[in-house]
């Protein structure tokens, strides 16, 4: 591996945002359903830090729980020693679907959070933005004239039109094509080291874990724990192709027997590696 300097992310940052003994119960029709249990964490200031875990290990549960869109059972979320519990201007949030509504224009969707806030949208920041994900001039489109990536790259901007500190992403890039993954990987790689933001970042792959994340928070089958914790040590900026290095492989691998073995010996299903 083409190892030039270690990362000066690597060194110890102080916490942005404290998860403490999270845990979690949903009321269901058949009685609660444990989805969180005891799960605490650190998301560092300026850090990228990937959460991956099987499906239904509660990754959405725990990231909606920081956004403070649900309330945990027992323990604590705060953003520098304030409690969260309710959305916070400081945390966006930036899905798999990027929910633009399609009767509004890419701008119009870009400004709807400040019109439900009544505040007046920061035009050149927006327009600023959009250039940087490569959607200038595209601001009086509607979400059906443009590709998943474009608009997803739209609510990216949507997020980052109100500078908030932390971004929480869940699976932002699940549903693209592996071309546009790829660019949508090193595009916010970019966007994170211009702009210092903490991430927190859902994924279902384990190389777009590694790929991204300074740590890795692998969790168990649910109800969700901390299983693991990984550090990823590799240089920035990362290019795509150090995917099928052999070091970046042995990563995936080493993820993996974490993974398979919080199964008891099952197997991590292949939407894991690839
Ligand atoms: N609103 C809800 N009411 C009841 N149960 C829920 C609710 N939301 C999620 N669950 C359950 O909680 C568990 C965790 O769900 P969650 O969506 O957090 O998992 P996940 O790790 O994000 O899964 P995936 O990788 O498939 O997105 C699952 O068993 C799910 O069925
Ligand atoms: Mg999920």
């Amino acid at each position: 591996m083409s190892v030039t300097e270690p990362s000066p992310r690597n060194k110890q940052l102080p916490a942005r945002m404290v998860v403490d003994k999270a845990t979690l119960y949903y009321n269901t029709k058949s009685g609660p359903l444990h989805a969180l249990d005891n799960v605490s964490l650190d998301v560092r200031d300026g850090e990228f830090l990937c959460i991956i875990g099987p499906s239904g290990c509660g990754k959405t549960t725990l990231l909606w729980s920081m956004a403070g869109l649900i309330k945990l059972t027992d323990g604590a979320i705060s953003l520098d020693g304030e409690r969260i519990v309710k959305p916070n201007p400081h945390i966006a949030m930036i899905f798999q679907d990027a929910n633009l509504l399609p009767w509004r224009t890419v701008e119009r969707n870009i400004q709807l959070p400040f019109e439900l806030k009544r505040k007046a949208p920061d035009r050149q920041r927006i327009n600023g933005l959009l250039d940087r994900v490569g959607l200038a001039g595209f601001n009086d489109k509607y979400p059906r004239e443009l590709s998943g990536g474009m608009q997803q790259r739209a609510s990216i901007v949507r997020s980052l039109a109100a500078d908030p500190s932390v971004l929480l992403m869940d699976e932002p890039f699940g549903a693209l094509d592996a071309f546009t993954r790829d660019e949508m990987n090193l595009l916010i790689q970019e966007i994170w080291m211009e702009t210092g933001k903490t991430i927190a970042f859902v994924t279902h792959s384990i190389p777009e874990a590694i790929f991204l994340a300074d740590r890795i928070i692998v969790m168990s089958a649910r109800p969700g724990r901390i299983a693991a914790i990984v550090d990823v040590d590799l240089p920035r900026p990362r290019p795509i192709e150090i995917q099928t290095e052999p070091e970046f492989i042995a990563r995936v691998m080493d993820i993996k027997m974490k993974i398979d073995s919080q199964r008891g010996g099952t197997r991590a299903d292949h939407s894991m590696i690839g």
